[in-house]
């Protein structure tokens, strides 16, 4: 079996994503000189773009992580959101850089910003690898990083799955129907 034959199209490809991190890196490095950010990554999806992007950073950064969950193994949105708070670091006073893979109604973000809120951090900014604007349901979200705006339609790939599988691509695609349509 072959994952790779399990993608429709391919909408992001990585060269893409390595160069989109580069500029999104740079940008952070200006934004964030003298301020040693965290860079609180949501598990599981955003790992291999916290990794990519993570390279091309050049000032001080820390790392932290947060589990998060809304999906349960379907293709749409619950707007159950189920956290739990891991990072070893503290919070207070720190600069933080939430880290997701895509950001779809908005209800993970929002509830992550409202939880890390209560920790009284310096500033809490957020940087996803994908937007899908078409599909938010909450409004007050600001993302000041974003890798790329997708269609509202279902994507797998570098850190997002589908059942837990597909993560591994190294690429951003659309599974075709048959894949979640089939039992
Ligand atoms: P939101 O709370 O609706 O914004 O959903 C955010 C979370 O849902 C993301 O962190 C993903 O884990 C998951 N998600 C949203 N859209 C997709 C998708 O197209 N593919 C895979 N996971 C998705």
């Amino acid at each position: 079996m072959n994952l790779n034959n399990d993608i429709k199209k391919i909408l992001v490809t990585n060269e893409q994503i390595e160069a989109r991190c580069k500029e999104l890196g740079e940008q952070i490095d200006i934004d964030y000189e003298d301020k040693k950010p965290i860079l609180l990554s949501l598990l599981r999806g955003s790992i291999p773009f916290v990794t990519t992007l993570s390279k091309y950073i050049s000032i001080p950064i820390e790392f932290d992580y947060m589990k998060v969950s809304s999906y349960h193994g379907g293709t749409s949105s619950t707007g159950n959101v189920a956290v739990t708070i891991l990072p070893a670091s503290k919070l207070e006073g720190r600069h933080l850089i939430i880290v997701e893979d895509i950001v779809d109604t908005g209800f993970t973000l929002s509830t992550v910003v409202k939880i890390l809120k209560t920790y009284k951090p310096a500033s809490i900014e957020v940087a996803s690898l994908l937007d899908k604007p078409s599909m938010r349901k909450v409004d007050d979200l600001d993302i000041k990083y974003v890798g790329f705006i997708v269609p509202a339609e279902f994507v797998v790939g570098f850190g997002l799955d589908y059942n837990e599988l597909y993560r591994q691509l190294p690429y951003v695609g659309v599974l075709k129907e048959e894949v979640y349509t089939k039992k």
